[in-house]
């Protein structure tokens, strides 16, 4: 039998507009590793289990299976809607005129519901690439970020927001750059933002940015993506389940180190969304928000696993002319167009 963790036990955060959600989610990108059933049957488990948080998108080509499991868990009353946080995300290839409410129609028709909690733009830049290609392939036709493209994209988000199908609106894999060039323009400022945190890869100055313009930060690959597809790791990579300041603190408390990257997120105050489809996993990675907390003393340590270490490097959303994958991440400070 699945263990149950009681939900009122895990911490929450508070939004901006005073909306208390839950300060850990489950992922569901199964990638090519996971079928859309298995990850279905995982979000299954993990309701039972006493997740109220689930971070979906169209592109992960699994929100029709996780809507039945929504459907039957609502009308079993395993769970009340009222108590779920649930994302989607638009997919670069819906940002053009009327497709973001297009893309927003079918994933609350494909997730069974009414409205959506937390709704992203997945990428801040309308450039496809087919899923599972290779990790040089390249789309002629990509663009580099333009303010004025995305703000077209971001006012679809804003009448979604206003027709009361999204409860709020966000960003992902954004740099300062961007933002600033953009908050200013938003009538409907974000209150959550995604972006790629774990101990070796912790964005100090945007995760500080973030806060401090009153927006949630959300971490994906909160473990490092340990065994995400070959693909899309590089011989830089480093995982950070083996760097000796993750593996100490492991030992210290007798936990695997997967956990100590959501103990340390959870501390630190970004919303980590772990992936897991094995049960002992996810169970251990939500139980932990509720115990055996890491000292002052290991939080700093943590610190020094900073290995400016980014793996979602992005690379197939390259436009012709780009020099390689850090264009992406406006590194000099100003945006690379
Ligand atoms: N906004 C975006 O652009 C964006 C980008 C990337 C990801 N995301 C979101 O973030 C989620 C998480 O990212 P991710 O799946 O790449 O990486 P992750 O959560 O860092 O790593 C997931 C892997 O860690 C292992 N793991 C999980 N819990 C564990 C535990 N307790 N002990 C040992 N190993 C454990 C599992 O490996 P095994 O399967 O081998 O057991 C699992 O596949 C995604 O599912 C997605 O929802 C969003």
């Amino acid at each position: 039998m699945t263990e149950f963790i009681n939900p009122s036990l895990v911490p929450k955060r508070k939004l901006i507009t005073g909306e208390e959600i839950p300060c850990i989610g489950m992922g569901t990108f199964g990638s090519d590793r996971f079928s859309p059933d298995q990850v279905a049957q995982a979000v299954a488990g993990a309701i039972r289990c006493g997740y109220r948080m689930f971070d979906c998108a169209s592109v992960y080509g699994n929100e029709a299976l996780i809507g039945r499991v929504f459907e039957q868990a609502l009308a079993e009353g395993v769970v009340q809607r009222d108590e779920l946080f649930i994302t989607s995300k638009v997919w670069n290839d819906m940002h053009g005129k009327g497709d973001v409410l297009l893309s927003c129609a079918k994933s609350l028709q494909d997730l069974q519901l009414d409205y959506i909690d937390a709704y992203f733009v997945h990428w801040p830049f309308p450039n496809y690439h087919a899923p599972g290609c290779d990790g040089d392939s390249r789309n002629p036709d990509s663009k580099p970020f333009s303010v004025e493209r995305f703000m077209e994209t971001w006012r679809q988000m804003e009448r979604l927001y206003d027709l009361g199908l999204v409860r709020h609106i966000g960003m992902s894999s954004m740099t300062i750059p961007k933002l600033e060039a953009v908050l200013p323009l938003c009538r409907i400022k974000p209150t959550v933002i995604e972006m790629e945190l774990h101990p070796c890869f912790q964005q100090q100055a945007l995760f500080d940015y973030v806060i401090a313009h009153n927006i949630q930060p959300i971490g994906f690959c909160p473990i490092g993506s340990p065994t995400r597809p070959q693909r899309d790791m590089t011989p830089d990579d480093v995982a950070d389940i083996e760097v000796p300041e993750v593996v100490e603190v492991a030992k210290a408390h007798r936990i695997h180190p997967a956990v100590v990257c959501l103990k340390w997120a959870v501390q630190r105050g970004q919303i980590p969304i772990p992936f897991s489809v094995h049960e002992n996993e996810y169970v251990s990675n939500l139980r932990c928000t509720t115990e055996d907390p890491l000292t002052d003393a290991e939080m700093d340590s943590l610190r020094n696993a900073e290995r400016d270490c980014r793996l979602i490097k992005g690379q197939v959303f390259l436009w012709p002319g780009a020099s390689d994958w850090h264009d992406l991440w406006d590194e000099d400070g100003v945006i690379v167009e």
